[in-house]
């Protein structure tokens, strides 16, 4: 369910310019996929190059990435606070006249769990994107994560609710997508979301859910990579 689009070039950009913000001392939330991987990257040159931080990853993928180009990991309970996180995104609203002006919708890699938590708790959440993911109204199916014995009860719950789950299904691998925490992943379909916090916050309540995709009121700025420069949208 990832978003098909968006030069690598753009997605550099973005990356790099978010790693900018990024000071000696920090703790930084350290997001999950291909935008935020060149985020990840340009920290590691930059540790290489004698900045001290500490980073919390949001998933396996994030954590690998991490270790490899040397950037020290830590624990959100080992630390007093994250000064920073940096993350991608699936869909970001950009209709400043809105309400949903910086919503989100996350969880194309299904790490969506591990990611709120760690953005939530950053004093300063910066998206990263291409141009491919900015929209005018959030209308991408929401990845919602359930406990495993729960999904065919969520499913339902989503069904009266009006949506069209379906479980995500695994590549090169038998069976459904299990995500980092042990669980399963629907995606839902509700078509264009006219008040993402209403939904943001039904879901929340179903029973057997452990996280889901939107994210409202939790980004700081967005910067948007293109081929040959990087805008800013500030919240
Ligand atoms: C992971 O579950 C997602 O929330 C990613 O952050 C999101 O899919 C963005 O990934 P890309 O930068 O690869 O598009």
């Amino acid at each position: 369910m990832k978003t098909e689009g968006g030069s690598d070039a753009a997605k550099r950009r973005a990356g790099e310019r978010a790693a900018e913000d990024v000071e000696d001392g920090f703790v930084v939330g350290l997001g999950t996929g291909s935008t935020t991987a060149h985020a990840i990257r340009a920290l590691g040159r930059a540790v290489d190059d004698g900045l001290e931080i500490r980073g919390i990853p949001t998933s396996f993928q994030s954590r690998q990435l991490s270790l490899e180009v040397g950037i020290p990991l830590t624990d959100l309970d080992a630390v007093d606070g994250v000064d920073l996180a940096i993350d991608g995104a699936d869909q970001v609203v950009d209709e400043p006249e809105t309400a949903a002006h910086g919503a989100l919708i996350k969880g194309g890699g299904a790490a969506h769990a591990r990611e709120k938590l760690v953005d939530t708790a950053a004093d300063r959440f910066v998206v990263v994107a291409d141009p491919s993911k900015l929209t005018d109204r959030l209308e991408r199916s929401v990845p919602v994560e359930v406990l495993p014995d729960a999904h065919p009860v969520v499913a339902d719950r989503i069904r009266e609710a009006g949506g069209e789950p379906t479980l995500r299904d695994a590549e090169r691998k038998d069976g459904p997508v299990v995500t980092d925490n042990g669980n399963l992943v629907l995606d839902c379909a509700f078509g264009p979301i006219a008040d993402p916090a209403e939904l943001a916050a039904w879901l929340s309540e179903v029973p057997g859910v452990v996280e889901h995709g939107l994210f409202v009121d939790v980004a700081d700025v967005t910067y948007v990579g293109a081929d040959d420069d990087v805008s800013v949208r500030r919240y």
